[in-house]
């Protein structure tokens, strides 16, 4: 397939809890980050080929701040921003861009900072336009 959904519940999750008490997700739940720094969710994506991917985040932050994650493919990480949302209920996307390589890739996003990550529902991998990268 050129896109594949992974739900933030089936990662493997550090510092960070799965739960259903904000209406909107998707899958059975979505996952709360401790309010500390470094609590993770992390995916194994396969590819096929080497070539950019957009990696888009579907979150909540019912806070007024921020709740910035380092997003990490293969170790190198992008600091990403995750405003707020308005409401715990209020799901809404983060895109980022990286370079996937072929085989298995690691997907982690950390929490950046001591109040801990967004509650992060799901995140959803996809080729490029104009590439011919695509999900194994
Ligand atoms: C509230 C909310 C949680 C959220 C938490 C936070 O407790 O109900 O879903 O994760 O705030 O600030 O991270």
């Amino acid at each position: 397939p050129d896109a594949a959904g992974y739900e933030a519940e089936n990662g493997t999750l550090s510092q960070a809890v799965v739960e259903s008490n904000h209406a909107g997700y998707t899958g059975t739940g979505f996952v709360n980050y401790d309010n500390v720094a470094g609590g993770y969710v992390e995916f194994t994506v396969p590819a096929t080929t080497t070539g950019p991917a957009t990696l888009t985040f579907r979150y909540a932050n019912g806070t007024t701040g921020d709740r910035p994650l380092a997003v990490a493919v293969n170790g190198t990480a992008t600091a990403t921003a995750f405003p707020a949302t308005g409401a715990w209920t209020t799901w809404r996307t983060v895109t980022v861009t990286a370079t996937l390589v072929a085989g298995p890739n690691t997907v982690r996003a950390t929490a950046a900072t001591a109040a801990g990550g967004p509650n992060l529902d799901s995140v959803t991998v996809g080729g490029q336009a104009g590439t011919d990268w695509s999900v194994a």
